[in-house]
């Protein structure tokens, strides 16, 4: 199925909030790199930051950014990005900073900027309200940053602050995960394969589960972690992004709202999670990372059932895990599938054979994997797991990175790769019990799968299957 875009004019300016900052650093630099490389990028961009910089500096700052995410980036490309960088440093407090950016946007003629908020949650308002305070929200469209609030109350709050100054229509949720190659791909992979529809329900369905898995810690986001946690920093968004995708009914037609109608209403139909049904963890060591509280109880790992109670899902059993500090980093759906209703091939009396899965991976080697049974050689009528298997880099060429992809969309003026209000303000719905009411926190150690607390979310016999990337 092909999403057809409701397009906006093409932004004539970039101004990058926080443009010193972490995000821009890692994301938006290499991503802006990769737009320039390829001829999509040909407006100034405007950093706006605290820090008291040179141009010159910002520069360095910039290319060191690049060259550190891409080790072998061009200078032919880097210079002319160069070029089109300005700073303006100022107190985001002070009337004379929003002066200072009316007139350097009006210096290059700008009438349709985008606003890229690369700045922590809280200072959405004030940010957007210092747009109006010079005019600049009838000027342009905003990219805003997640986690949108910390919980329901306040993301609805946020969206009526938000609302006062700009309306929806320009106004760009980031969720990175949704301009992922690898995660657009469940749509393709599930409606256009019609083998698939027939099954994907809880008739054929056992289970599914879903693991987000990082080996790295908070890597100097303490301050910011520690503030937010797994929960809110990848649970509420990604997570359930990825799930709204894999669970959602087929959309009516190629107008990309029909797409956010279909995930609206399948989070809708979710259950709002048992908090007895959540588990939480923290990496031993946690609490000694720079800017984490020293008796911080915020979690680096949750895993949790999610229920959705839809015609297509009822009874079916969700489980999410995700953490930082684990064994292996991965992103994967497995599917799980009910056993074959008699068992006739188990003449050597081994263990029983194991059930069909179809594995999602959605991280760095994307791909499809089928888990399927197979006659074991032999004078034995006796079957065995075999892997099908998928690797979509091999098979259909490299895919650029999210943020290019995404940075790309707001410039260009297309909101289908973003989150809606009403999406939103239903992911955090879902959470909202184990905000409330959070439980415990089961410390484990570095390099393992987590708490083993996590086990008994799963039925008796049941175990997380281990990411097979
Ligand atoms: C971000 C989270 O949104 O996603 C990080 O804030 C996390 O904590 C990151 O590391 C993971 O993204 P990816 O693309 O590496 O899976």
């Amino acid at each position: 199925m092909m999403f057809l875009d409701t397009h906006q004019p093409k932004a004539d300016a970039l101004v990058l909030f926080g443009a010193t900052g972490d995000l821009a650093r890692r994301k938006l630099f290499p991503a802006l790199y990769h737009l320039e490389r390829t001829g999509a990028l040909d407006v100034p961009v405007i950093g706006v930051a605290r820090s008291d910089w040179s141009d010159e500096a910002f520069c360095e700052h910039a290319r060191d950014a690049i060259i550190t995410a891409e080790p072998h980036a061009d200078a032919a490309v880097i210079d002319p990005l160069m070029r089109r960088l300005d700073l303006i440093q100022g107190d985001y407090a002070e009337a004379a900073t929003w002066n200072s950016l009316r007139d350097t946007l009006d210096r290059h003629s700008s009438s349709n900027a985008v606003f890229y908020m690369a700045i922590p949650p809280t200072m959405f308002p004030e940010v957007a309200g210092r747009l109006a305070s010079v005019g600049l929200n009838e000027r342009g469209r905003i990219v805003v940053e997640k986690p949108f609030g910390r919980d329901l109350e306040s993301a609805r709050q946020l969206n009526m602050t938000l609302h006062t100054v700009f309306p929806e229509e320009r106004i760009f949720r980031i969720d990175h995960y949704l301009g992922k190659e690898s995660v657009e791909d469940l749509l393709v992979f599930r409606f256009s394969n019609t083998m698939l529809e027939p099954i994907w329900n809880r008739r054929y369905v056992r289970s599914v589960q879903i693991t987000m898995s990082e080996t790295i810690g908070v890597e100097g986001r303490g301050s910011f972690y520690d503030s937010v946690g797994a929960i809110r920093d990848v649970l509420q968004n990604h997570l359930l992004q990825v799930v709204s995708l894999l669970a959602m009914e087929p959309p009516a037609g190629s107008d990309p709202q029909f797409l956010q109608d279909e995930k609206a209403k399948v989070i809708a139909a979710m259950t709002p999670i048992d908090p007895t049904r959540l588990v939480r963890g923290q990496y031993v060591g946690y609490r000694d990372e720079p800017g984490v509280a020293d008796d911080s109880t915020v979690e680096t790992y949750v895993a949790a059932q999610l229920t959705i109670d839809s015609w297509r899902w009822a009874g079916v059993p969700w489980f999410v895990r995700v953490g930082k500090g684990l064994a292996d980093a991965a992103t994967e759906a497995v599917i799980e599938f009910h056993s074959p209703p008699r068992m006739l091939f188990d003449e050597a009396g081994g263990p029983p054979p194991g059930r069909n899965l179809v594995r999602l991976r959605l991280g760095k080697r994307d791909g499809v994997t089928f888990t399927l049974q197979a006659k074991t050689p032999g004078p034995h009528m006796d079957s065995q797991d075999i892997a099908v298997s998928v690797d979509f880099a091999a098979a259909l060429g490299e895919r650029s990175e999210a943020y290019e992809r995404l940075l790309g969309d707001a410039l260009g003026g297309s909101p289908r790769r973003f989150a809606r209000q009403d999406v939103v303000e239903q992911t955090w719905r879902v959470i909202q019990p184990v905000l409330d009411d959070p439980g415990p926190v089961h410390p484990y150690f570095r390099g393992t799968w987590g708490p083993a607390e996590a086990e008994r979310l799963l039925a008796t016999g049941d175990h997380w299957f281990d990411p097979s990337n």
